[in-house]
């Protein structure tokens, strides 16, 4: 049964400096929202009700944010204002958050090890890095859609998207042949390639599911690019044996890691939320 979902939430965010000084880059709202706030609401939707965070120094203001507070609840209660904390006050009825940290940055593997203890060894669970701003407009969102596919192939599954060749050096890029209209049985997989190495423009995006035998591969993954234990490289070895599939979601990713894609991110919202 699939129902947790794992946040790394460790990194500097040094593109956001200096906002990111003192602050938490998952903090960085979109409107009124912070980042990490979508990546919950879009892992409930998908049926996850234990959100695993893997945090690290100077982000206690995420542990905050789900957790009721209470000088602030009774100074709006019974004023319109009120309203304006509805949707958290459901995520923390209906949600377990739990947390571990982080202590030495080395790599999106080793932050997903850290959260073995989280999520155990027994159940497949999600991976959600909230930078990567994720809506679908029309329909279920992306992680509700890959859960639907775990269902029928029971393996890894990463989300993808087509790039253009010139910005596959900053994803994780698949290579792997169609067994669905949108589905990739995977074969290979590298980390930031050179746009001339790069097996295809199927570029990773922060959206994940896993199988609990990763932990055992990650331990074994020697570092990579930049010297960091890599998500990427572990799952290359898991689709070696056949076992990862890549899934080119329905709707809109928005890179909110960049300052470019978190504008574009808050005009969409700001429109969205004027119509
Ligand atoms: C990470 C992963 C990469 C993936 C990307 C998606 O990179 O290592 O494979 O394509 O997230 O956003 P990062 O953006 O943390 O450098």
């Amino acid at each position: 049964m699939l129902h947790k979902c794992l946040f790394p939430a460790a990194g500097y965010g040094t593109r956001f400096l200096p906002a990111t000084k003192a602050m938490a880059k998952e903090m960085l709202p979109i409107l009124t929202k912070p980042l990490i706030q979508y990546g919950v609401e879009e892992a409930l939707e998908a049926g996850c009700d234990v959100m695993a965070i893997i945090t690290g120094r100077g982000k206690r203001a995420i542990t905050d944010h789900f957790d009721i507070s209470y000088e602030l609840e009774h100074q709006i209660k019974g004023t319109p204002k009120e309203e304006l904390l509805t949707d958290i006050r459901k995520l923390i009825n209906q949600c377990t958050f739990t947390y571990t940290r982080q202590n030495e940055m080395k790599g999106l593997g080793d932050a997903i090890h850290k959260g073995k203890v989280l999520v155990g060894d027994q159940d497949p669970f999600a991976v959600i890095l909230a930078d990567d701003l994720c809506v679908n407009p029309d329909g279920d969102g992306i992680l509700k859609q890959m859960v639907a596919l775990y269902n029928k192939y029971k393996c890894c599954i990463v989300a993808t998207m087509e790039v253009p060749l010139d910005e596959v050096h900053k994803y994780g890029v698949i290579e792997g042949n169609a067994i669905e209209e949108g589905v990739y049985m995977v074969s290979n997989m590298i980390e930031k390639p050179e746009s001339d190495k790069a097996p295809s423009n199927l570029a990773v995006i922060g959206r994940y599911i896993l199988t609990p035998d990763i932990f055992n591969v990650i331990k074994k993954t020697e570092p990579g690019k930049n010297g960091e234990i890599q998500i990427t490289d572990a799952l290359c070895e898991q689709a070696r044996k056949g076992m990862v599939i890549a899934y080119q979601f329905k709707g809109k990713r928005f890179d909110c890691g960049s300052v470019d894609g978190f504008v574009e991110a808050t005009n969409y919202f700001y429109s969205q939320n004027r119509e």
